[in-house]
């Protein structure tokens, strides 16, 4: 009975996953999607403690409570207290330890074997497993070097992302060391399969932890994002083989999820870019140093513009668009964004926000800053949707972008970044450009928009010149 009853609760909590997920593909259901996928999870987690029928000494079961709340207390901490910008930083944390649970699981059960005679029972004692069987074994080795890759890993790209190793650290020939140690882990594994020596899976657990090292260190900062998605896909597969070893639904239910959803995420990022994950993993591209001073006579000529003669401009036009970049993110001008909108709309000017699938740093940058400062959901327009529009667009006010507004996507074959969509802006009637220099931004090159006859640049932080504009516009 109890054990149907727990089937019941997993498939519950399996079903919520996958309903949460959906929700969260919306931004108005989003953050109930996941409340519900909490729940879900909450509810596998109280019914596997309650209605586990193994023999488990009520210390075990006080140290699983104590645990249960000091990562709640840390993670709900964490969580709240995190601004935007850092929440790649932060996932990358929590995804690190999800690996490390997949791995110290792994762990635990390959001592088992070995040291005891405890068979591992399923959770739900519905499927029992044998533990030397030769697939217990497998998911216990691959849970154990996915886990731990994602581990380590992730702890690496947070301390990129967080500035602590701000530069890729390449040795010479560094694709060619790492896939003959990958080579020597995956040959350790089956040397470990085969003889199951209990002390050689600390070693196998090393290996895997340097590899994770070793495979994120020379990958520059700026490809954090899409590092962190690919090490979550790990961590779900990592946890899926959790679950096959346990026969435990809802942990492979989680994991294939988490699993294939990082792959997709992984698969759009690339795509986005435009760029294969075999060159975000090997290439040289994104190093964090994408600064370089531009600017040639040879390109033609720059055109600035006042914030008084923008606000003129931006007053009697009848259709705006703003397109937000990395450097809205960076300014924290979300809030004054939204005043300026404001304001032009009262004025009885349109005005839209073109958001770029890869603008900013991360996936749905641009919808959570702006969704911070309460702008209106049904006005942020996909890049598929807005271009059409913006041969009718008066003025298009560029604030912090410039990878997504790079015309080299679309004219240079050369060009890095040739092949990923834009957004674009050179149809409009109008083009203002805010930013603080003529340094280039993620993908490090000179953007010819700046030198177009139609636009205008107003310099400055975005914060700042956002401010100025909006006190400029409150005077006409
Ligand atoms: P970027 O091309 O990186 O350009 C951002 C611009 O913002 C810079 O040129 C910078 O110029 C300006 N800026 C920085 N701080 C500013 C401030 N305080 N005030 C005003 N301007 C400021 O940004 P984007 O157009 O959003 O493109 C995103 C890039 O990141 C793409 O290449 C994309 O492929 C890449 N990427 C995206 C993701 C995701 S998932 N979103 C993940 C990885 C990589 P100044 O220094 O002159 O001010």
């Amino acid at each position: 009975m109890q054990s149907h009853l727990l089937s019941v609760i997993y498939l519950i909590g399996s079903v919520s996953f996958i309903i949460g997920m959906k929700m969260m593909g919306n931004a108005k259901t989003a953050r109930k999607g996941n409340l519900v996928g909490a729940a879900g999870m909450g509810l596998a987690i109280v019914g596997t403690i309650v209605l586990f029928k193994g023999d488990v000494s009520p210390v075990i079961y006080g140290l699983i409570l104590l645990a249960i709340l000091i990562g709640t207390i840390i993670g709900w901490m964490t969580a709240k207290k995190v601004q935007m910008t850092k929440m790649p930083e932060l996932v990358s944390i929590f995804n690190g330890m999800g690996g490390a649970c997949a791995a110290l699981i792994s762990l635990i059960e390959f001592n088992h074997i070995k040291h005891t005679d405890h068979i591992i029972e399923t959770v739900q004692n519905l499927i029992p497993v044998e533990p030397t069987s030769a697939g217990a074994l497998f998911c216990m080795l691959a849970g154990l070097v996915i886990g731990s890759v994602s581990f380590s890993g992730s702890i690496i790209a947070f301390l990129k992302l967080n500035g602590t190793l701000d530069k890729p650290v390449r040795l010479p020939k560094y694709n060619i060391i790492n896939t003959i140690f990958l080579i020597a882990v995956f040959a350790f594994s089956v040397y470990l399969f085969n003889v199951e020596t209990p002390i050689l899976i600390y070693v196998l657990f090393a290996m895997a932890l340097l590899y994770g090292v070793m495979f994120v260190l020379p990958i520059g900062g700026a490809d954090m994002p899409v590092v962190i998605s690919l090490l979550n896909s790990f961590t779900g597969v990592a946890a899926a083989f959790g679950g096959f070893l346990y026969g435990n639904y809802v942990m492979l239910t989680g994991g294939i999820l988490v699993g294939s959803a990082g792959t997709l995420l992984t698969v759009i990022m690339c795509e986005a870019m435009n760029r294969p994950l075999f060159n975000v993993i090997f290439g040289a591209f994104g190093g964090g140093a994408a600064t370089s001073a531009i600017g040639d006579a040879t390109k033609g000529t720059i055109k600035d513009i006042s914030v008084s003669d923008t606000a003129t401009l931006m007053n009697y036009s009848k259709r705006v668009v703003i397109v937000p970049g990395y450097g809205l993110a960076v300014a924290q001008a979300q809030h004054v964004i939204h005043e300026l909108e404001i304001i032009l709309e009262e004025r009885g000017v349109e005005v839209k926000y073109a958001i770029h699938p890869v603008a900013g740093r991360m996936p749905g940058h641009m919808n959570v800053l702006l969704a911070e400062s309460n702008v209106d959901y049904g006005k942020l327009v996909e890049m598929d949707d807005i271009n059409p529009e913006f041969p009718n667009t008066d003025v298009v006010l560029v604030v912090g972008a410039n990878d997504v507004v790079n015309p080299a996507a679309k004219t240079d074959p050369s060009s890095p970044i040739y092949g990923m969509p834009i957004l674009d802006v050179e149809n409009s009637k109008n083009i203002i450009i805010n930013k603080r220099s003529m340094n280039a931004g993620y993908a490090g090159i000179d953007n010819l928009l700046f030198y177009n006859p139609k636009t205008s640049m107003l310099f400055g932080d975005a914060k700042k010149v956002l401010t100025e504009l909006v006190a400029e516009l409150k005077t006409m």
